[in-house]
């Protein structure tokens, strides 16, 4: 299937055109120099997706806010930790789709408001701390709040797992098919995509937007979050879900488009390593951008070690999925 044909395939979903695209392709030059590949490297501008600090969920919050309004709902939840990214990005495109959206972290209210935080007071964001719990009892509160609106008449649109649900991760198959449309623009030929696995949900639509497309890239999945094998299992469900959802690559094998990548997620969630941390300082002295510690450091230096050991041999792109909000909590 060419692009033409999967934005067919998108077109029959309900989106919201709340960011601006197609994000920024471009080439590193300094840290292709620095790595010695022979193939050029690049970087897509998801952390300029124009709303908010930007970052990847604004590809997620197009469909999902475009659901909400197709169905009518009149506030909008989302949930997650205080310096969520998720939560600040919907909080400004709800404030942008004129939608009322309600917050709730499983956090303790914090004394400063830093990062995310400070985004969400500067944006008018109604804020509810349900004090520090796992996050499955968080979306057990969560679920029972969204009823008790229902009580009072209201139409709530929950955002259920940050964003990371097949409907969700059409944004990121129109982010492949984005890309592509870019690397033949540009006259690009692109081998390999890093990609980061938090929930899955992004790595799910890059993958399927590959397999989609017949992109000509393999999708390289930097877990910083669940263990291999974890990942590989939660994106194969996605994988399943959209099928059904799109009617389309019924039986399709899309294990040979992708690796998952174990090696750069140190001790899990949240928990960097020296290494990923050294890319924060090298890409912001190399190429004066900036990535953060949970999702995009460890990525990139997935993309920089495999150029440098030689497990990749071709040009590779790098997709930086935003967290600008975060960075500031986080030294
Ligand atoms: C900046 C950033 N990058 C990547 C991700 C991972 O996305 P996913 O949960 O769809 O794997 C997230 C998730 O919150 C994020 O905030």
């Amino acid at each position: 299937m060419n692009t033409r044909q999967a934005k067919n395939v998108l077109a029959d979903f309900h989106r919201l055109e709340l960011g601006t695209f197609p994000t920024p392709l471009h080439q590193v030059k300094n840290i292709q120099k620095k790595t010695g590949s022979r193939f050029p490297l690049y970087i897509k501008r998801d952390d300029l997706t124009g709303l908010g600090a930007g970052g990847n969920k604004i590809r997620n919050l197009e469909y999902l806010l475009g659901d909400a309004v197709r169905k009518k709902a009149d506030v909008v939840i989302a949930s997650g930790k205080c310096q969520s990214n998720l939560c600040a990005l919907a909080v400004s495109a709800c404030n942008k789709a004129n939608l009322d959206c309600i917050i709730i972290h499983n956090d303790v209210r914090p004394e400063r408001m830093e990062g995310n935080q400070l985004l969400n007071v500067l944006s008018g964001a109604d804020m509810r701390y349900i004090g520090d719990m796992p996050d499955h009892e968080r979306e057990a509160y969560v679920e029972e709040f969204c009823r008790e609106l229902e009580n009072q008449g209201r139409h709530p649109y929950l955002i259920k797992n940050g964003a990371s649900t097949a409907l969700g991760s059409l944004g990121y198959v129109q982010a492949v098919v984005e890309l592509c449309d870019q690397c033949g623009a540009q006259e690009l030929q692109l081998d390999h995509l890093f990609v980061p696995g938090g929930n899955g949900g992004l790595a799910a639509g890059a993958i399927f937007g590959a397999a989609l497309t017949g992109a000509p890239f393999h999708v390289h999945v930097v877990t910083v979050e669940h263990e291999k094998a974890e990942l590989e299992e939660i994106l194969s469900g996605f994988l399943g879900e959209l099928q059904q959802l799109t009617g389309q690559l019924e039986g399709f094998c899309f294990e040979k488009l992708y690796t998952v990548h174990e090696e750069y997620r140190g001790e899990g969630w949240g928990r960097p390593t020296k290494e990923s941390v050294d890319q924060i300082y090298d890409l912001a002295k190399e190429e004066g951008i900036f990535i953060e510690k949970v999702y995009t450091s460890k990525t990139l230096y997935g993309m920089v070690d495999s150029v440098e050991n030689g497990t990749v041999n071709g040009s590779a792109c790098y997709l930086h999925s935003g967290g600008f909000g975060a960075l500031f909590t986080q030294f």
